[in-house]
C-alpha cells in the first residue's frame, strides 16, 4: 500500500514520504509534512483521539482523511442477527469522527461522496466473514440478494496553523 501511494505521489510529482508503523507510536519516525493524509483507517482505531491529534501535529498546512460514512462491515449486522442471534452496536460513522474532532478544537470540512467501484458482496467471502460453513453459501446468497453494500465515503479535512 505504502509502494502504491509512493508511486501515485511520484507520477503527481508531488514530494512525499512514506513511513511503516502503527500510528500515532510511528508519529516520531515520520516527522512533519506540509499535508498529513490518512486513508480508511479511522474504523479501525479504538482511541480516535491521540490519532487524530498526532495526525494534525504532524501538519504544517493541513490533513486530509478519507472513510466510509460508516463501519465498512456494518452492512453485515442484519446477518450476523439472522444467522447467530447476534446484535452488534449502533455503527461508528463520519459524524462521530467529527464529533470527536470538534472535541479536540478541530472543526473539519466533511464532504460526502458515493464510491464508483463497485463494493465486493460476494456470497463466499460474505460466508466467511460470517465465520459460517462453506455449505450455507447459498442461504448467504440469498440473504444478500436483500442487501446492499454502502458506497457512502466522506473527506474530512482541516487547516493548520
Ligand atoms: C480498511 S484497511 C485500509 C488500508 C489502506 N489504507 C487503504 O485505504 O486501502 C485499514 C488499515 O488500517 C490499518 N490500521 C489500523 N490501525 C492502525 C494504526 N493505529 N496505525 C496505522 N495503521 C492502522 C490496518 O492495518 C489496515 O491495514
Amino acid at each position: 500500500m505504502l509502494d502504491a501511494f509512493a508511486a501515485e505521489a511520484r507520477a503527481r510529482g508531488v514530494a512525499h514520504r512514506t513511513v511503516l508503523g502503527r500510528w500515532p507510536d510511528a508519529a516520531p519516525v515520520a516527522g512533519t509534512a506540509d499535508v498529513v493524509v490518512c486513508h480508511h483507517v479511522l474504523h479501525n482505531v479504538v482511541d480516535l483521539v491521540p490519532f487524530l491529534q498526532a495526525l494534525t501535529e504532524a501538519a504544517h498546512r493541513g490533513v486530509v482523511v478519507e472513510m466510509m460514512a460508516e463501519h465498512p462491515m456494518a452492512w453485515l449486522d442484519p446477518l450476523w442477527v439472522r444467522f447467530h442471534d447476534l446484535h452488534r452496536p449502533r455503527p461508528a460513522t463520519t459524524d462521530d469522527a467529527a464529533a470527536v474532532l470538534r472535541e479536540i478544537g478541530v472543526e473539519p470540512v466533511v464532504e460526502r461522496w458515493e464510491r464508483v467501484v463497485p463494493p465486493r458482496q460476494d456470497p463466499a467471502w460474505v460466508t466467511r466473514r460470517l465465520c459460517l460453513p462453506e455449505h450455507t453459501v447459498p442461504e448467504v446468497a440469498d440473504a444478500l440478494e436483500r442487501l446492499r453494500r454502502p458506497r457512502l465515503a466522506a473527506t474530512l479535512s482541516w487547516p493548520v496553523g
